[in-house]
């Protein structure tokens, strides 16, 4: 069954064909990074309008990179929820369109469900059941994942998502939007044990995250170093990131022992961070843990995801109706 992927739910607009659920013919991302960069952060309104710019582009561009006839689709996935209502619209309400057109089943999807099935794009995906820790610019969760459509929540982020404070501190060091990439990359240059940040909430709240007071905690060193900062931007920086990294690797690996899963996944833009995959990678090994983080492209917002949810949505029968809307908070 062959699959066309639509996902405009924040500032990205993309399409993507995928055979199987498994198999990624083409997949078509359109950044609005440069549009949000001024503002610090999306401007909803003008990420409605640069969906609709880009739509149409997009959609024929992942048709044509699949190398297939339109003809051949055979159904339709869309991201319904959670995010920016205005955003999701846009997609939503194409994807309707285009499945009338060509009389093929359409289904609505959940992004965070499309995160967590990116790890079945790779060549070798986790056996059922698995727990997975769903990291993005809206999101931190833990999951016990039993089936393609079962999650069972185990916990979330009391505040900021992790992406969010990656964001905001690196707007307070000013180094614009999104941050966590540039994070990231000045993190590798700095020593993390210069600047010590308390690692929250790592021995409490089980399963649960906080991650406004690490960025408070950021904008306070900032405040009372002014004449130093600006050079110690590296050192900030790897000491932010350890003290999210540990909280994050710690209590994935905590949650896996605690089901009793050999499997633990790791999904969302933040999934991209080096300092991230490293050390999950090293503590779950020592566990004899196996883990699953998807290559850097399905990492942040594609559409591949969103078809490869639809795949086994579609093949059990669902269908969207026309009559159906979109959603902009989060289910579970
Ligand atoms: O999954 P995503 O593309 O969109 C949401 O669903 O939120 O995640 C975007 C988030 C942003 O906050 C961005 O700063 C963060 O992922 N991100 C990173 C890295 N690359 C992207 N955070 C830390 N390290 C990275 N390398
Ligand atoms: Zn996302």
């Amino acid at each position: 069954m062959i699959v066309l992927g639509i996902e405009s739910s924040c500032d990205e607009t993309a399409a993507a064909v995928v055979r199987d659920g498994r198999q990624v013919l083409s997949s078509v991302v359109a950044s609005q990074v440069a549009v949000h960069h001024p503002y610090g952060g999306v401007v909803p309104e003008l990420a409605s309008r640069k969906h609709i710019e880009a739509i149409v582009p997009v959609v024929n561009g992942a048709i044509a990179e699949a190398g297939i006839d339109e003809t051949r689709i055979d159904g339709v996935a869309v991201t319904q929820g959670p995010g920016l209502v205005g955003s999701l619209l846009v997609g939503f309400s194409f994807a309707k369109g285009f499945a009338y057109g060509h009389g093929i089943p359409w289904i609505g999807v959940d992004h965070l469900e499309g995160h967590i099935n990116s790890v079945f794009l790779e060549p070798d995906p986790p056996p059922f059941p698995f727990v997975a820790l769903l990291v993005s610019g809206g999101h931190t969760s833990i999951y016990h994942v039993t089936s393609h459509r079962e999650f069972e929540p185990m916990g979330q982020t009391r505040d900021d998502a992790a992406g969010e404070a990656y964001d905001k501190v690196a707007k307070m060091l000013g180094l614009g939007y999104p941050g966590g990439m540039v994070i990231d990359r000045l993190a590798a240059r700095g020593d993390s044990g210069k600047v010590f940040f308390t690692r929250p909430y790592l021995d409490k709240a089980r399963f649960d995250f906080s991650f406004s007071g690490i960025k408070s905690a950021v904008g306070r060193y900032i405040q009372t170093h002014p004449d130093t900062y600006r050079d110690d931007q590296a050192h900030i920086a790897a000491g932010f990131q350890a003290a999210v990294v540990d909280v994050l690797a710690y209590k994935i690996i905590r949650a896996a022992g605690e089901k009793g899963c050999g499997h633990l996944a790791v999904v969302g833009g933040v999934a991209a961070n080096r300092g991230l995959r490293d050390a999950i990678t090293r503590d779950a090994a020592e566990k004899g843990i196996t883990v699953h983080i998807p290559a850097l492209d399905l990492c942040g917002d594609n559409a591949a995801m969103v078809a490869a949810v639809g795949y086994h949505r579609l093949k059990a029968g669902e269908r969207a109706g026309m009559d159906d809307d979109v959603y902009s908070r989060v289910k579970f």
